[in-house]
């Protein structure tokens, strides 16, 4: 049996930090955000919203286009790793606020977790869900995956400005309009790491970002391995003589942890794949080096970042590869657009990957390109650390679902926060009720009791 995902909705909260505003006043350089990392503003929560909160509006609003009642939902998934609960998973919330939308018990025949394993866990509850439906257990059901994070970091920290925040609900069926993911493929790798983690009761996370971003190329292009064989063992793809499996891949959905990571990202699997084949002469002809190599080749990552000669050059090699005609051409028409969003609204962990593949079809549309037929790849990384890597196809009523889309409409009336109000609510200074925004068919939170017998109780409205 066929599956996939039928139609997508995002929720961004309406808050945001402006790229130079926050360049001035960290004293950097504007464009190290701009053109550096590929940031423009950073989307950030008000008092009165957490990661439930995101994820309900996004689940409302798929659940509102579709016309959908509880009874058409057989399962409801959120992945997160902004959890503000050991226990009580981010799902029951997002069920409690619909609940006050459809109905006291609507939801109850439903089932679902909460998945964490940091940016990846989304993908697993992706896979995880068609495969409840691949396995003929939805009984006609639909299931619905949201994945919702605040990215947030310590306030001064490199890490501070791929900051973000918001949700994507992905409604999962047996017969989508917009995509079926590919049988039999799906590939991860896993490794114990501590390249980024939260631990229990802090707020903010623990960030080795070089490390990670080194991790994350790593991890993705072992999965990318498993995929490749598994692609080639089913018949999915034939790969011919100086080809790559990157080639059968019209489309490559990178996780983005800031807009320009995709692009590091995407050159170093390239990088990867091209090294065997006989257009790899030509490119280094073009680029007039051979390429680096470290001092140890077999070292660990933490040698290969402190061979200081070997990262300047390596560097040096991957800014002239990635100016390449051949490397423009498979960046252009497989990843840009897929970053425009992620420049405009920033990290959305879990999130960042689903942000991306939305804003790749809205973008590609507008272009008037064909979307029917194509594959879409994606590439999932979670710190900690685990990649997957998996792919699917566009289905001929992709256009139902693709013609309506409109990213700054669906974020709505944006407000720019001044330098103050941004560092009052990064600092929990102010209240619900002290919310910068007052919300309009929206969830919001009222309040978290203290009460020693119901510390963590959360009491959230649907604003008419
Ligand atoms: N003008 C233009 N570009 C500039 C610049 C300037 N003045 N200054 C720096 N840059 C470029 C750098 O060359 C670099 O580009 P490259 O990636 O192509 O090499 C980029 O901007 C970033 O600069 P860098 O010095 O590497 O940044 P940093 O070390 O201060 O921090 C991160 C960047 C991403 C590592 C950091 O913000 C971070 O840790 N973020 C968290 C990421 C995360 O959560 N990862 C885990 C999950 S995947």
């Amino acid at each position: 049996m066929a599956a996939g995902i039928d139609d997508i909705a995002i929720y961004i909260p309406k808050l945001y930090v402006d790229a130079t505003d926050f360049a001035v006043a960290r004293g950097l350089d504007p464009v190290k955000l701009q053109k550096g990392l590929g940031i423009s503003q950073m989307a950030i929560v008000d008092a009165n919203q957490d990661p439930a909160i995101l994820a309900a509006n996004a689940c409302l609003k798929i659940m509102q286009k579709n016309k959908l009642s509880p009874d058409d939902i057989g399962r409801l998934y959120v992945s997160t790793e902004s959890s503000f609960d050991e226990s009580k998973a981010m799902n029951s919330y997002v069920i409690g606020m619909l609940e006050q939308v459809y109905g006291q018990d609507t939801f109850e025949h439903c089932g679902g977790v909460e998945t964490k394993f940091a940016c990846v866990s989304g993908s697993y509850a992706l896979y995880d869900n068609t495969n409840w439906i691949r396995a003929g257990e939805a009984e006609g059901k639909c299931a619905l995956v949201v994945v919702s994070d605040i990215a947030k970091y310590d306030m001064g920290s490199s890490g501070e400005m791929t900051q973000g925040a918001g949700a994507v609900a992905m409604l999962l069926n047996d017969d989508p309009r917009l995509l079926v993911f590919d049988p039999k493929v799906t590939s991860t790798s896993i490794k114990d790491e501590y390249d980024f983690y939260r631990p229990f009761g802090k707020e903010t996370p623990i960030v080795h970002g070089q490390y990670s971003n080194l991790l994350y190329m790593i991890q993705v292009r072992k999965a990318l391995e498993a995929y490749k064989r598994k692609a080639v063992s089913t018949g999915l793809i034939k790969i011919g003589a100086d080809e790559t499996v990157l080639d059968h891949v019209d489309y490559i959905n990178m996780h983005l942890p800031y807009s320009n990571m995709g692009r590091k990202a995407l050159a170093y699997l390239v990088r990867h794949e091209w090294r065997q084949l006989p257009r790899w002469k030509k490119v280094l002809q073009k680029i007039g080096s051979e390429e680096p190599v470290p001092n140890d080749p077999q070292g660990t990552i933490e040698s290969v970042l402190g061979d200081e000669e070997f990262m300047t050059k390596d560097h040096e090699f991957t800014k002239m590869f990635t100016k390449t005609p051949e490397y423009q051409e498979v960046y252009e028409a497989k990843l840009a657009s897929s970053l425009i969003a992620s420049s405009m609204i920033g990290n959305l962990y879990t999130a960042s990957l689903y942000l991306g593949f939305r804003s790749s079809l809205e973008f590609e549309f507008q272009k008037r390109v064909d979307l029917e037929g194509k594959r879409v790849g994606f590439g999932s990384y979670g710190s900690g650390s685990s990649a997957m890597v998996f792919s699917g196809v566009i289905q001929p009523r992709y256009k139902e679902i693709v013609e309506g889309m409109d990213l700054e409409a669906e974020i709505g009336k944006r407000r720019r926060l001044t330098w103050d109000e941004y560092e009052k609510l990064h600092e929990n200074k102010l209240s619900p009720d002290e919310s910068m925004l007052q919300p309009t068919k929206e969830f919001a939170l009222v309040h978290v009791k203290t009460e020693t017998e119901s510390r963590g109780e959360r009491h959230y409205i649907f604003t008419e």
